[in-house]
């Protein structure tokens, strides 16, 4: 079964136009890795694969339903599927730890539940966050503040959030670019580790072409807004990465490709 069917999707923001044509598809379980410069569209493809913007054209299919389906209670179940990590970790920064992964359970909920959130969390609930949190090393943290752990700590309790939610794609978008080397690599082991255990499916972007060399089964490469590499990682040379840096990358200083082979009248 695919967990990810892309058809060629457009997405546009106003008049910019970011995504060109995507076409993709990501069977369950496989780990995607996503390069390409800055500006060429990688987050806006992934915002459009957890419900948080939605495409213009084309189809997106996640575990075989239609993105978006018609009902809001059908995308609410389908996001819990999706498990985000970001660069910015994107915790409740004035809460516990413990919190934060019991937040997992609540899908997209309203965040305000949070604050209240341990008074009605079951036995059985609170024992998961606790098992979701010993697995990413973190359970002798579990009542600390967030905002007092590490940038590497705080990432782990991203994860162990995604656990809990029990999502069955992860989408992470640059999940190490704010942590030092040493951390990032153990961050990308942990995520790594977890998605196999789990035969969970896994989108990520990354900046550093020497990592992307050693995780995931394979790399794609976007240049301004469509895909211009689809390769196994063991196949991948450098020099085809470094190509994803050079020529035109931006979205936004580019035209799409059916706009370059008009040529103007009289000229
Ligand atoms: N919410 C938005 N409204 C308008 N334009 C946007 C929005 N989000 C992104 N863009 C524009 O879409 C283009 C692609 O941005 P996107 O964030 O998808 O790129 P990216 O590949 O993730 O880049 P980076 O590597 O810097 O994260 C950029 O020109 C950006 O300014
Ligand atoms: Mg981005």
């Amino acid at each position: 079964m695919n967990a990810i069917v892309i058809n060629d999707v457009h997405k546009y923001y106003g008049k910019l136009h970011v995504l060109r044509g995507l076409t993709l598809t990501i069977p369950k379980g496989e780990c995607v890795i996503l390069l390409g410069a800055n500006g060429c569209g990688k987050s806006t493809l992934m915002r459009c694969l957890n419900g948080l913007t939605p495409h213009n054209q084309g189809t997106i299919q996640l575990l075989g339903e239609p993105l978006p389906p018609l009902a809001n209670t059908q995308l609410r179940r389908l996001r819990q599927k999706v498990g985000v990590v970001f660069q910015q970790f994107n915790l409740v920064q004035n809460v516990s730890v413990f919190q934060n992964v019991l937040y997992g359970a609540l899908g997209q909920q309203r965040l305000g539940l949070l604050t209240t959130l341990s008074c009605f969390a079951t036995n059985e609930l609170r024992e998961r966050a606790m098992m979701a949190l010993d697995r990413v090393g973190l359970a002798h943290k579990a009542q600390d503040n967030c905002r007092d752990l590490s940038g590497g700590q705080q990432q782990r309790v991203a994860i162990a959030r995604t656990l809990m939610q029990e999502a069955e794609i992860i989408i992470a978008d640059e999940p190490i670019a704010s942590l030092d080397p040493k951390a990032g690599r153990n961050i990308m082991d942990l995520l790594l580790e977890v998605v196999h255990e789990r035969g969970l499916t896994v989108l990520c972007t990354l900046h550093q072409l020497e990592l992307a060399q050693q995780y995931g089964d394979r790399i794609i490469g976007m240049k301004a807004g469509t895909i211009v590499l689809d390769t196994p990682r063991q196949q991948v040379s450098l020099v085809d990465m470094q190509q994803l840096y050079h020529g035109d990358t931006r979205v936004d200083q580019t035209q799409p490709p059916h706009m370059l082979n008009l040529t103007p009248a009289n000229h």
